[in-house]
């Protein structure tokens, strides 16, 4: 029988120790090889018709990662998108309320709408900051920059409370961290972190009711019937969340069929057990290095400011991440418990990708947290 090891252990063989799936996830083999199938299709001329099918197979998963029906599930590719289309729906001069330093693509569609006005406070404060004329809540489940898990619950019940609507960007907490999507009015999420698969997917999940929406962005794609919807004006918009589509790329949903088959079957509460431990382990190893991460209890995201700039250097010598080496450069090694080989799919973040964003999160964490100088 496989269990939650062996799967792990037959399905991803990184080079080193892999700690940064907060930017990208790894491509399971399984991934792989439906990636190179699509891919040899297209190069031998076969017909499309089993890519255009994987677009709702894919769909109908995370429908159920999410917890709702998939009639409410868009599929498009960028959370900026979205936000586009939420922001387009609000009256002029809503209040929308946000996380100070969340991740751009989910606030700034509010922002460059101009006429709305987008107050930020500390993550912390959210749920204590929503007022009456608050329209929509927009905060991230786990903060990009630092793995701050939101507490949600708060969040929808203040905005009940107020008669605000909310918006979650679930993309660094689906695939570790359990969804209920249907406890919010819109809920994104990328599929190439967590979610494991390819670049170049975005899910959004929308109310029944559609959400007030205008489907600003439908093309052929989001009509009723697709084919019969090519040629003039989509006359048939389609009755569900669909209506919000955009052209997939195949290639993508090629292999985010596989990865999200994966994660179910490994189970979300499996992998969030999973995830948690490594990262405390990491937290753990840290603190015996010297090092402070930043505090995000419950997350499997470890943001350890001040290593940022040292990134080049790691991935290139490999040897800090050695699983079975001794902490090197600061960083503990990170391995499987049997330590024979790395662990595959791993939960921390070592820092971020550049220094800029090194330095907005230390800044952003000493307004967060007066003790972190
Ligand atoms: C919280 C969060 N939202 C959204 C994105 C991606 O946004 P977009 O799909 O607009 O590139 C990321 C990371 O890339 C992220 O960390």
């Amino acid at each position: 029988m496989e269990t939650f090891e062996s799967l792990v252990r037959a399905e991803f063989a990184p080079k080193n120790v892999y700690l940064n799936t907060a930017s990208n996830g790894l491509l399971p083999a399984r991934t792989v090889t439906a990636l190179h199938r699509a891919v040899r299709m297209r190069a031998e001329g076969t017909p499309l018709g089993p890519l255009y099918e994987d677009v709702e197979v894919v769909r109908a998963s995370f429908a159920r990662l999410a917890g709702v029906p998939v009639e409410r599930v868009a599929t498009g590719a960028s959370v900026a998108e979205y936000g586009g289309l939420i922001a387009a729906s609000l009256p002029a001069g809503a209040e929308v309320l946000t996380a100070e330093g969340d991740f751009a693509s989910l606030v700034n569609p509010f922002h460059v709408r101009g006429d709305l006005k987008v107050r930020s406070v500390p993550l912390e404060r959210l749920a204590e900051s929503v007022r009456p004329d608050t329209a929509l809540v927009a905060v991230s489940a786990a903060q990009s920059a630092d793995g701050r898990v939101a507490d949600l619950a708060a969040v929808r019940e203040a905005a009940r409370t107020h008669g605000a609507r909310t918006y979650v960007d679930a993309s660094q907490s689906a695939g570790w961290l359990p969804l209920e999507a249907d406890a919010y009015d819109f809920v994104a999420a990328v599929g190439f972190k967590w979610l494991l698969g390819p670049h170049g997917a975005v899910f959004c999940v929308v109310p029944q009711d559609l959400g007030g929406l205008t489907p600003l962005l439908a093309g052929w794609v989001a009509g009723e019937i697709p084919w019969d919807s090519c040629y003039g004006p989509v006359e048939d918009l389609a009755r569900s969340a669909r209506r919000f589509d955009i052209s997939p790329s195949l290639f993508t949903y090629a292999g985010l069929r596989t990865s999200l088959e994966l994660i179910e079957e490994l189970g979300v509460a499996a992998i969030q057990a999973h995830d948690l431990a490594l990262a405390d382990r990491f937290r753990t190893g840290l603190a015996a290095l010297g090092h402070e991460p930043v505090p995000s209890p419950g997350s499997a995201i470890v943001s350890v400011p001040g290593l940022g700039d040292r990134q080049p250097e790691l991935s290139r010598g490999h040897r800090g991440l050695q699983p079975r080496g001794q902490p090197a450069r600061g960083l503990p090694p990170l391995q499987h418990p049997r330590g024979r080989r790395p662990v595959a799919r791993h939960p921390v973040r070592l820092n971020h990708a550049t220094r800029r964003r090194g330095r907005r999160t230390e800044r952003t964490e000493r307004a967060a947290s007066p003790s972190w100088s």
